[in-house]
């Protein structure tokens, strides 16, 4: 692992004592040998019928008290990806889905809070059909719950630097969740030291994500002059929904206009334009939906974030591990239902939100894969530009500055840009997922963007 680099003696047995003697008010903890760190579970009941899981990693540094490391959530997309499997065991947890220790585990450099949000989500649940979250406001306000109970009882984290990382559709969770959070601690009703969001390939202006399609794929040989048209028609018919406020139909114009691009680029991956789609067969229960634009939405949109092989470990051997997941409930089966439930907010832009955090002084930061396709690069810096921030023309000014993972190579990895409190980076090579595809990376701009650089 790459923090074998770093040599200092720890004292295994003081360790080892220090993490026992530890006292929770809540919590499933498991002591397991001190290289492998410690680790906490456990559900809370954000409202009625409705459970959230979470799940925290104590940080593994052989230099480092986890007290001097800052604390991360992270949140997955969807929604109705779940944190606790996709992210932990495809992208950041120390072990991957072959239960390996993953060298790039950002567990090296921070303890890492996996959420399984909106409820519903991977092991999260709900008792009562209409307790699913509806809309963004609904899912922030489950979360300040979760992460008051959280703070409250492991007092611990209180002041360590808190930071919220993100994804997908998981980015616009963590903008409203970091408002909330922000308004939360002002009040006094959460303590936490609250530190910045960083909003990865995230779903903030949908419509910016749509418009900007055609031209990408159009440049990089994956449309020709036909394509193109017929591309920015479908995107024309998705702004004209989203101008008149009529999400939903803009929502089923979104799958309209994925439907037109999959035919023109012979099934380009939404998630990595160099690969191509590999379709998932439906599930059985899909033949329950009426709305199909809904069920092909869902398929591709977080079918790819429930795999057979991570479904058949989070039911197997992980469920085993953790004990406390009711017996008639198994990860995953209500992903469906949490992603249709949020039909009406998937077009909803939260530029605005964005702006009230820059505002308010948090940290923001953006950070977004080359080659992911439906949250590409260029959309993103639409709805950046788009920001009010007084700040903004100051940024835009500067020039991008080259990063590069390796230090003894001269391959690019990246570039950031950064003024006051909001940063951008480009990740060179990653699609959509991005510590998946570039993990060397990933981990050094976490690193960057916690103060650790
Ligand atoms: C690590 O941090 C915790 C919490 O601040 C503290 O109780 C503990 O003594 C620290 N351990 C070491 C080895 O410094
Ligand atoms: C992880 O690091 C070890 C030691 O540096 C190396 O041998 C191994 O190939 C790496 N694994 C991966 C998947 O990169
Ligand atoms: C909700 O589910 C939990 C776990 O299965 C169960 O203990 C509880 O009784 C259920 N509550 C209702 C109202 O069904
Ligand atoms: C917020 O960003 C600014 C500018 O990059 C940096 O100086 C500051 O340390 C950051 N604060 C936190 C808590 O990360």
């Amino acid at each position: 692992m790459e923090l074998a680099l770093c040599s200092c003696p720890v004292p295994r047995l003081l360790l080892l004592l220090l993490s026992i003697s530890a006292a929770f008010c809540l919590g499933n903890v498991v002591n397991r040998p001190v290289e492998e760190g410690k680790e906490v579970w456990d559900y809370v009941t954000v409202r009625k019928d409705a459970h959230m899981f979470w799940w925290l990693y104590y940080a593994t540094n052989p230099c480092k008290n986890f007290s001097e490391l800052p604390l991360v959530m992270w949140l997955q997309g969807g929604p109705g990806g779940s944190s606790t499997g996709f992210g932990n065991f495809e992208e950041i947890g120390p072990l991957d889905s072959n239960l390996q220790p993953r060298n790039t585990t950002w567990l090296q450099s921070a303890s890492l809070l996996f959420v399984d949000n909106p409820v519903g989500t991977g092991f999260s649940y709900v008792n009562a059909s209409d307790a699913y979250t509806k809309n963004l406001d609904m899912v922030a306000s489950d979360m300040m719950v979760l992460l008051k109970t959280f703070f409250d009882c492991h007092r611990e984290f209180q002041t360590i630097p808190f930071y919220i990382f993100s994804e997908s559709y998981g980015g616009k969770m963590a903008a409203g969740i970091g408002l909330q959070l922000h308004k939360a601690i002002q009040e006094g009703s959460i303590k936490c030291n609250f530190a910045g969001v960083a909003l990865g390939d995230s779903w903030i202006s949908p419509i910016d994500s749509v418009l900007s399609w055609g031209p990408y794929l159009y440049s990089m040989s994956l449309l020709d002059d036909q394509g193109l048209a017929e591309v920015a028609k479908v995107a024309e018919q998705v702004l004209n929904a989203v101008n008149k406020g009529y999400y939903k139909e803009a929502t089923q114009l979104w799958g309209e206009a994925e439907a037109v691009i999959e035919q023109n680029t012979d099934g380009v991956n939404f998630y990595n334009i160099l690969t191509k789609n590999t379709p998932v067969p439906a599930k059985e229960s899909s033949l329950e939906f009426t709305q199909s634009h809904l069920v092909r939405l869902f398929q591709r949109h977080v079918r790819y974030l429930h795999q057979d092989s991570l479904s058949q470990l989070m039911n197997g051997p992980i469920r085993k591990k953790l004990k406390i997941i009711p017996a008639d409930y198994s990860w995953g089966a209500q992903a469906t239902n949490v992603f249709m439930n949020m039909e009406g907010d998937f077009m909803k832009p939260v530029i605005s939100i964005v702006d009230e955090l820059l505002e308010a002084g948090v940290n923001v930061t953006v950070y977004n894969g080359q080659l992911d396709l439906i949250v590409d690069t260029i959309g993103q810096e639409a709805w950046v530009r788009k920001l009010n921030w007084p700040e903004l023309s100051r940024f835009s000014q500067l020039k991008w500055k080259a990063l590069y993972s390796d230090p003894k190579s001269s391959q690019t990895s990246a570039f950031v840009k950064s003024y006051k409190n909001l940063a951008f980076y480009w990740i060179l090579g990653a699609g959509h997922m991005v510590p998946s595809d570039q993990g060397h990376m990933a981990l050094k701009m976490m690193r960057l963007v916690t103060q650790q650089e």
